[in-house]
C-alpha cells in the first residue's frame, strides 16, 4: 500500500519514519513545498533501512503532486506549527488557506484516498476538509484523540508510579475525547483503568486532577520546552491511525470526526471513540460519560463550533 505525507517538518517526517519502521506499507511519499526538504527526509530515513530492517520505499518530492498519485491514506500535516504562548487556534489564519489547497491537489491524483488531518487547528481543519471536498465522512478523519489519549496514559503512569503502583504508559488504559484543544479537551477519568482496575479507586483526587491538567497543556508544555510544536508522539499517533485502517484492524480509537446525531451534535467534528478499519472511520461508538464529562464534553463541543465560524473568514 501506498501512504502520502503532506509536510516534511518534523512530524511528517515522524510519520513518514514511524511507518517505515513498522513496515506494513511498500510506499511512503513525503511532500513539501520548500525545495529538498522531503528529499533530504526520505533519503536519511532510507539510510536507516539496513539497521532497522525494514522494506518500506520512501521517497521525497517538492510540491509534485503527481508522485501521490494513487495512495490509499494520506496524512496532511502541512502548516505552520505553534510558537511559546500561541494557541491552536491562533493558526487558523495561516493553515486553513494551505490544508485546503494541499487537500484538493491531492484528491486530484488520489481521489480514493482517506484523508487523516493532522494540522492545527485540527478539529477546525478536519471540518474544513470535509465541508470543501464533500467526502463521505468516514473518509476524513482527524488526529488528535490518540495523541491526548496516549499523553494522558503517561500522565497517570507518572501518578500511578508515585502512588506505589509500578505503572508504565502501556499498563494504561485511558482516552481522551472532544477537541484537540488545551482548554476543551476532555479526559475520561471515569474510565481510566490500571491493568483493569479503575484509577479512581487507587490515586486521589488530587493526583488524578493533576494527571487530567497535565494531559491538557500536554502540547503547550512541550511547546514552551522545545520551541516548536511536540513531533514525536503527534508522528506516532497519526502513524497509528494509518495502520490501523491499512491494516483493516478495526481498533477503537479516539479520532476527530463529523458527528451526524451522534452524541446528540450535528455538523461539527470532534473527538468521539471511532473504530478504524480499511474504509477508515468504519462506526462511532457511543459511550456514557459521567455528568462532570458530558459538561466538559459540551463545552468543548461549544468551543469547536466557534472556531469553526472563523473558517470562512479565514479563507478569503
Ligand atoms: C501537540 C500539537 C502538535 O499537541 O497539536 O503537540
Amino acid at each position: 500500500m501506498k501512504v502520502t505525507v503532506v509536510g516534511s517538518g518534523n512530524v511528517g517526517a515522524t510519520v513518514a519514519n514511524v511507518l517505515a519502521t513498522k513496515g506494513f506499507a511498500s510506499e511512503v511519499v513525503l511532500i513539501d513545498i520548500k525545495q529538498g526538504l522531503s528529499e533530504g527526509k526520505a533519503m536519511d530515513i532510507m539510510q536507516t533501512a539496513h539497521m532497522l530492517n525494514f522494506d518500506t520505499t520512501v521517497t521525497g518530492v517538492t510540491n509534485d503532486y503527481a508522485a501521490t498519485a494513487g495512495s490509499q491514506v494520506v496524512v496532511v500535516t502541512s502548516g505552520i506549527p505553534r510558537k511559546p504562548g500561541m494557541t491552536r487556534e491562533q493558526l487558523i489564519g495561516t493553515n486553513a488557506k494551505i490544508v485546503k489547497s494541499v487537500v484538493d491537489q491531492i484528491l486530484e491524483h488520489s481521489p480514493e484516498a482517506i484523508l487523516i488531518i493532522v494540522s492545527n487547528p485540527m478539529d477546525a481543519m478536519t471540518y474544513l476538509t470535509l465541508k470543501d471536498t464533500k467526502l463521505p465522512r468516514n473518509r476524513i478523519i482527524g488526529q488528535g484523540g490518540m495523541l491526548d489519549s496516549s499523553r494522558f496514559r503517561y500522565y497517570l503512569s507518572v501518578a500511578l508510579k508515585e502512588a506505589g503502583y509500578p505503572a508504565t504508559p502501556t499498563d494504561v488504559d485511558a482516552m481522551v475525547v472532544g477537541g484537540h484543544a488545551d482548554k476543551t479537551m476532555v479526559p475520561l477519568v471515569s474510565l481510566a483503568t490500571y491493568r483493569g482496575i479503575p484509577v479512581t479507586q487507587l490515586l486521589s483526587d488530587e493526583a488524578i486532577q493533576k494527571a487530567v491538567e497535565a494531559t491538557k497543556v500536554g502540547g503547550a508544555t512541550l511547546t514552551g520546552l522545545l520551541g516548536t510544536s511536540a513531533w514525536y508522539a503527534p508522528g506516532a499517533a497519526a502513524a497509528a491511525l494509518v495502520e490501523a485502517i491499512a491494516l483493516d484492524a478495526k481498533k477503537l480509537i479516539p479520532c476527530c470526526v463529523y458527528l451526524d446525531g451522534e452524541y446528540g451534535e450535528k455538523d461539527l467534528c470532534i473527538g468521539v471513540p471511532v473504530i478504524l478499519g480499511k474504509d477508515g472511520a468504519e462506526k462511532i461508538v457511543e459511550v456514557k460519560f459521567s455528568d462532570a464529562e458530558q459538561a466538559k464534553f459540551n463545552e468543548s463541543v461549544a468551543a469547536a463550533r466557534e472556531v469553526n465560524s472563523k473558517i470562512a473568514g479565514a479563507l478569503e
